[in-house]
């Protein structure tokens, strides 16, 4: 009897602790970076065979797809993982060094603009930035410059912030702020 009630407080005092070390600063609201995920998604296309030797120069950094709880990533390094992505892509599409491809449905295009500006801002409250993505990013912007190479480039940027968008809100859905139960 004894043990098992000091054994529950030591318990409580555990989680307690655990709330306190895992409570993140600053969320994002999950419910906005689930429909940029989806207006993306929704751009369509399979990746076309004949882009596949560009991948070669557009390598989404694995660290950010195999963060997780075990190597105590904390909330705030992941949301700064998903405020970068947006923010450059973002850049990308504000400026883009040539037109996307014809078959994304401009209306799509345009309010996953807008989500993402109201995501990037939401991100304010994210303490330190990350530069995790910049490789990446200067990579794509160089095949989006190269004529040939630009459609490709587009199609692979696609592909890369839905699967990390993807993998974030399944993997951190606790990092992230939901008004309804929708889950992807
Ligand atoms: C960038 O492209 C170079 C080749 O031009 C390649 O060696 C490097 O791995 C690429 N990096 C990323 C992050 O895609
Ligand atoms: C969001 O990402 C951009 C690009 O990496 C960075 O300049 C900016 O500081 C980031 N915002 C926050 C609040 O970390």
């Amino acid at each position: 009897m004894m043990l098992s009630s000091v054994l529950l407080v030591v318990l409580q005092l555990c989680s307690l602790q655990l709330i306190v070390v895992s409570r993140p600063t600053c969320r994002l609201q999950g419910d906005l970076v689930k429909s940029a995920h989806d207006l993306l998604k929704d751009l369509g296309g399979a990746f076309p065979a004949r882009c596949l030797p560009y991948n070669a120069n557009i390598l989404f950094p694995r660290s950010a797809l195999s963060f997780n709880v075990a190597n105590h990533m904390q909330c705030d390094q992941v949301l700064s993982v998903v405020n970068e992505s947006l923010w450059e892509a973002g850049k990308i599409f504000e400026d883009p060094e040539g037109p996307f491809p014809a078959t994304w449905d401009e209306q799509k295009v345009a309010r996953f603009q807008g989500l993402q500006d109201r995501i990037v801002e939401g991100a304010s409250c994210l303490s330190g930035s990350s530069d995790v993505l910049t490789p990446y990013f200067s990579n794509v912007t160089e095949i989006l410059k190269q004529q040939e190479s630009a459609a490709c480039g587009w199609k692979a940027l696609r592909r890369d912030l839905v699967r990390f968008l993807k993998f974030t809100l399944q993997t951190h859905h606790t990092c992230f702020i939901w008004r309804s139960a929708k889950r992807l």
